[in-house]
């Protein structure tokens, strides 16, 4: 698949550097369209990078997380393309986190660029109608200022897409992506559990979190309450990147029985990111570990260290 000859014109009309978001409503081609972006960048021999903005139904990163990375030569899908670096967003409905996400999507974008894009494509989700809809994605415009913005045009994207154009943005309509299918409840969830477990690996890690010295905070995003006395097995947590300040590492809370203390909880990261060893203790107490973990009001549902629920 292709773009149109219309939306390869306006992409040749954009600077050599530049930033597109892509929005539309939910099932009509988004990411698809995202992929055929980037790969089209790709062809013309710039360097471009992925930000995956879609909380829910992520694909770089796991979901609950805004995350990016470079695609390679040729990649087939956002799925495809390894995970740089994510920004936690504290779940997976964007209702509410209007400000993580956009803080995520600065984040993201300002690093790839640090990183040397010369492009950065954004995917965004599917919320787009009402208020809520209207913030979030005009919240991520303001943040990165794109310099094109893509609408899959349906009429529940219009007024948003109104909106967009009264702030100035470049925004050009496109038909949604012919073949994009609905996807089913189920289906989102059993790609939200195939996204964490992708994520984890096989070769995953349970560090132990000593009570006594590491600091459990909620994340700054939770609108509900989050008890760090007690934070339940398979809570979605994240620790300081330490190879990137501002980004965290997701990982997952574990509790009762799974460490053989049963008091002591841990903490499952996978046991490296992009073939390099997550060193945790990095910037951490002299005996390892990290000194601050942030939890959020996400549980996953584990089997052991599978993740069965998301
Ligand atoms: N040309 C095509 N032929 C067949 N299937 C397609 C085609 N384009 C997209 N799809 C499928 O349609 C579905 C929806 O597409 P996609 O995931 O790109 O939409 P989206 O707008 O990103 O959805 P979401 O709102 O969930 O993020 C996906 O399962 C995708 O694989
Ligand atoms: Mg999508």
């Amino acid at each position: 698949m292709k773009i149109s000859a219309a939306l390869a014109k306006e992409l040749s009309g954009l600077p050599e550097r530049a930033t597109v978001m892509v929005v539309g409503e939910v099932d009509t081609g988004k990411s698809t369209l995202v992929a055929l972006l980037a790969r089209w960048f790709l062809s013309t021999g710039r360097k471009a990078a992925i930000v995956d903005a879609d909380i829910g139904q992520a694909d770089i990163g796991p979901p609950g997380f805004v995350s990016y990375g470079f695609p390679e030569q040729d990649f087939d899908s956002l799925k495809a393309v390894t995970r740089r670096a994510s920004y936690m967003a504290g779940n997976t409905s964007p209702y509410g986190r209007g400000l993580n996400v956009a803080a995520g999507v600065q984040a993201c974008v300002r690093d790839a660029k640090r990183e040397g894009a010369d492009v950065i494509v954004i995917d965004t989700s599917g919320l787009v109608r009402g208020v809520a809809g209207r913030q979030l994605k005009c919240a991520k415009a303001e943040t990165v200022r794109p310099d094109l913005i893509v609408i899959l045009s349906t009429p529940g994207v219009e007024t948003l897409a109104g909106h967009l154009e009264h702030l100035g943005f470049h925004v050009r309509r496109f038909l949604p992506i012919p073949g994009a299918r609905a996807k089913a409840a189920e289906e989102r969830k059993n790609s939200r559990i195939s996204r964490w477990n992708s994520y984890l690996g096989s070769n995953l890690r349970l560090i132990a979190v000593d009570l006594s010295r590491v600091k459990v905070c909620p994340w700054w995003g939770e609108t509900r309450h989050v008890d760090t006395e007690y934070v339940p097995h398979g809570t979605v947590a994240a620790i300081q990147d330490p190879r990137r300040p501002g980004f965290h590492i997701p990982c997952v809370w574990m509790v009762a029985g799974q460490t053989g203390a049963e008091l002591q909880p841990s903490i499952l990261v996978p046991q490296d990111v992009e073939g390099e060893p997550v060193d945790v203790a990095d910037g951490g107490p002299a005996d390892g570990g990290p000194e601050l973990v942030w939890v959020s009001g996400y549980k996953l549902g584990l089997e052991g260290t599978r993740v069965v629920s998301a």
